[in-house]
């Protein structure tokens, strides 16, 4: 892998954002006990560093869906490779995404989760890149929000190369 990256978030920008998402949802979740659903396989790395500073019980779950497009676009036709073990039925839902970009990925696993009745259904992703959306899907936790660029890094991939990166960088 050749490609050029240029650092956007630092190790300790990532620290602090993951901080102030877990207690905004420890918070928010105060006595409760909330199923989290890592989405794979973007989100390992925000997941695992994210439960580690929440003070509230979780369960953990995972989901893996797969979007037919090009490199770097989703094409909104999606399947589901890996789905939940568990019972959803009146629990508290969390979703845990790397990015949301289009939303159509998160528009399809939300419409899946919601047929399984939880009792909540909520969503945190790591970055946000709101002014991609094309079909409106609204975020209740965002780490960072950022306009345009292709990332990686933090679990976050360009054909599963460059995960294991400890920072965030735009790819050139
Ligand atoms: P959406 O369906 O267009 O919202 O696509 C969301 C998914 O596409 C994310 O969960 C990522 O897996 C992937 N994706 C979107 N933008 C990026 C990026 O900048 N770098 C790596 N993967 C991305
Ligand atoms: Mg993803």
């Amino acid at each position: 892998m050749t490609e050029e990256l240029k650092l956007l978030f630092s190790k300790k920008e990532i620290a602090e954002t993951v901080a102030r998402l877990a207690h905004e949802i420890s918070a928010d979740y105060a006595n409760k006990q909330v199923v989290l659903i890592g989405v794979l396989k973007g989100a390992f790395v925000f997941l695992a560093d994210l439960v580690r500073q929440l003070t509230i019980p979780v369960e953990i779950e995972f989901m893996r869906i797969a979007s037919y497009g090009s490199q770097k676009e989703s094409s909104g036709e999606i399947i589901i490779k890996k789905d939940v073990e568990i019972s959803l039925e009146g629990k508290d839902i969390l979703v845990i995404e790397d990015i949301v970009d289009t939303g159509l990925s998160l528009t399809f696993l939300l419409d899946h989760l919601r047929e399984r009745n939880p009792s909540s259904l909520k969503i945190c992703a790591l970055v946000d890149k709101k002014s991609r959306r094309e079909v409106e899907v609204e975020v209740d936790y965002i780490g960072f929000t950022i306009d345009e660029g292709f990332i990686v890094g933090y679990g976050i991939d360009f054909n599963e190369g460059y995960r294991a990166l400890p920072e965030i960088f735009v790819v050139d």
